[in-house]
Formats: structure tokens, sequence, C-alpha cells
């Protein structure tokens, strides 16, 4: 089991703001879009945690700012105790390496002017410390048999694979560099159902090979259940509720959480007439103008007055044993049949 000294990922009050402006010459700040509002987590050794939320949450917000893709408003991403975030130059490139990330779409994430061999082997061109010319074309056709593909179709061309062939060309060019963290973007949403499966399982199967650590980011619950060890869930920016897997799916706390569980399709259907079916009306709020308080007041059937006054911080509330950020958390058991 992961203990405490495994941390390998601290993420502190991470604060993502984009200027909103107005003009086309003269550009006026006339707000900010709150894409990451204050995010802590942490992340252990070989697990996976899984991050949810709906469109615009700010995930893959979250995601580039771990990989130093977008600096932070404010806040720490730290790595094995280094702060990423305020990295530069030689210490950036060297933090880098430890950390990768799989695209959702591997339609659009690949060069298609790149052959396969060039793709998987670009991380070495930036980190040539880690394989010598000479080595790259061996590492190369190594990296693919790992992740499942035709070592000889190293000269192919994005294009000549389809999508799950392309998306294991995504995860080995992540493997290239050897990390100990990969941050999967939604990996699998863009690909055909039948194909998820066998790209979840590969993924599945090389974290153990290779004892990654993963944040896996999908739209909904029923994606990173089998997966995650641990998941979070967000909400216009923020993290509501965070737990092990177990007390998220079978004993969620948040409405928001227990909303989306409602959702998830029960594969037997004599198992739907004793579930309660939580509808969320109304839209999702702008990230430029959050509610006051609580953020998911608005969408909440359980809002009283203090939600829109009193933010609730995601902390160990009564009867769970696992952060919420709910004024009114109550532990809702979740009958899962089939
Ligand atoms: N470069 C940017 N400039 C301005 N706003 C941005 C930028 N990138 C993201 N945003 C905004 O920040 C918010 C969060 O976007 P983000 O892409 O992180 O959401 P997401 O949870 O990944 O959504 P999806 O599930 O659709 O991928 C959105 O309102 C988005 O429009
Ligand atoms: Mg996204």
């Amino acid at each position: 089991m992961a203990s405490q000294d495994d941390v390998i990922l601290e993420v502190r009050d991470l604060v993502k703001h984009f200027p909103l402006t107005q003009g086309i010459v003269l550009k006026r700040s006339i707000g900010a879009i709150k894409a990451v509002d204050g995010v802590d987590f942490d992340l252990r050794r070989g697990e996976t945690l899984g991050v949810v939320g709906e469109s615009g949450c700010g995930k893959s917000t979250l995601a580039k700012l771990l990989m130093a893709l977008e600096r932070p408003t404010s806040g720490s991403v730290r790595v094995h105790g280094e702060d990423i975030a305020s990295a530069r130059g030689a210490a950036l490139k060297r933090m880098r390496r430890n950390i990768q990330m799989v695209f959702q779409d591997p339609y659009t994430s690949l060069d298609p002017r790149m052959t396969v061999g060039d793709i998987v082997g670009e991380p070495f061109e930036i980190h040539s410390e880690v394989a010598p010319k000479g080595d790259r074309r061996r590492r190369v056709q190594e990296l693919l048999e790992v992740v499942g593909l035709d070592p000889e179709h190293i000269n192919r061309y994005p294009h000549q694979f389809s999508g799950g062939q392309r998306q294991r060309i995504g995860i080995a060019r992540g493997l290239a560099l050897q990390p100990e963290i990969i941050v999967c973007d939604e990996p699998v949403s863009a690909l055909d159902v039948s194909i998820q499966a066998q790209v979840m399982n590969l993924l599945d199967r090389l974290q153990k090979e290779f004892n990654l650590a993963y944040i896996f980011i999908a739209h909904d619950l029923s994606v990173v259940r089998h997966i995650s060890d641990r998941v979070a869930v967000m909400y216009l920016g923020k993290i509501v509720e965070l737990g092990a897997d177990a007390e998220i799916y079978d004993h969620p706390t948040h409405p928001y959480t227990q909303a989306l569980l409602s959702a998830v399709p029960v594969p037997d259907p004599r198992g739907r007439e004793n579930r309660e079916r939580i509808i969320l009306t109304g839209d999702v709020p702008s990230p430029a103008n959050p509610p006051s308080g609580c953020r998911f007041r608005t969408r909440c059937w359980k809002a009283q007055e203090i939600c829109s006054v009193e933010e609730p911080l995601l902390q160990v509330r009564e009867g769970s044993g696992h952060p919420s950020a709910c004024h009114f958390a109550e532990v809702h058991d979740v009958v899962h049949v089939a």
C-alpha cells in the first residue's frame, strides 16, 4: 500500500485565471475566467487519481498546469518537493522528463507528416541524454512493442493506423522518457466504445509494469471507475469531493457527486427502479462569474441561505472519512446492482 512517504506530486492552492479582455487593438481587461480556482491534492507513486467533471470545469487546464505547459496565476505544483510551476531552463527540462501526457484526440495530437518512429522518438531529440542517437531506433521499436504495436511499422505514418493504434503511439511517446507520472487527458473519449476497453487495459498493464502514477481525466465517473484508486470530482475550477474509489462510488457525500453517479447507466435494467435519479437542472454557470459562496448552489436541491454566503471548504465532514466541500454533506449510500 502506498504511504505518505510515497507522495511524488503535491498540488497546493493552484489557481489559473485567464484574463478576459474587450477590444481588438486596445485590449481592456473586463475580468477573468477562473478555470482552476484553488486546487489541492497529492499523488502517490504508482496510484491513479481519477479527475472527473463536466465540460469546462477546468480539467485540461489543470493538466496543462501540472505539465508546466501553462503557468499558474498562483499556487504550486511540487514534483518530489521541487516546484515545476516556477522552474525555468535546465531545471524545468529535467523535471518535465518525469511527468508526461497522453492527449484526448489521437487524430489531431500526432503530426501527420512525421513517421511513427519520429513521433515516438521525438522526446529523445529534446532529452538526448536518455538515448544516444545510435540507440534510438532500437528504443523506439521496443516502445512500440511494449504498447502492442508491430515494431516493423516504425516507418509508417499516423493515417495508416486506426484510432486505437494511434492512441497506442501517443502512449509510447509518453513512456519514452520513463516518467513516473502520466497525465491522461480523456485518453479514450475519442475512441469507439469497443476500442476503449483495450486502451484502458493497456494503460492498466503499463501502470503495473512500470509502477506509473496516473492522473486520469474523464467526463464521467463510469470511465475512471475501474482504473482509479482515488477520485477527485471537479466543479467550476474546484475539487468538491475527493476520496478513495469505494468512498466516492458507494458513499458519496457531495450533492454534485451524487447527481453524477445517478447519471451513470446501470447495466441491469431491473436495478433502475431501485435507484433514485437526480436530474440536475440549469446550466453550469460561467467560470468568469461563479456564484457566491458554494458554486454548486444554483443547481443544488439542498441549498440554504448559508450556501450563498459562505464558501464550503474541502474538508472531512462528520460521519464520513473523506473530504467534501458541502455545508450539508451527508453520506448517501449507493446500491449498485449487477
Ligand atoms: N487559453 C485559454 N484562454 C481563455 N480561456 C480558456 C483557455 N483555456 C481554457 N479556457 C477556459 O477555461 C475553462 C476551463 O477549460 P478546460 O479546457 O480546462 O475545461 P475542461 O474541463 O477540460 O473541459 P472539457 O471537458 O470540455 O475538455 C473554460 O471556460 C475554457 O473556456
Ligand atoms: Mg478538457
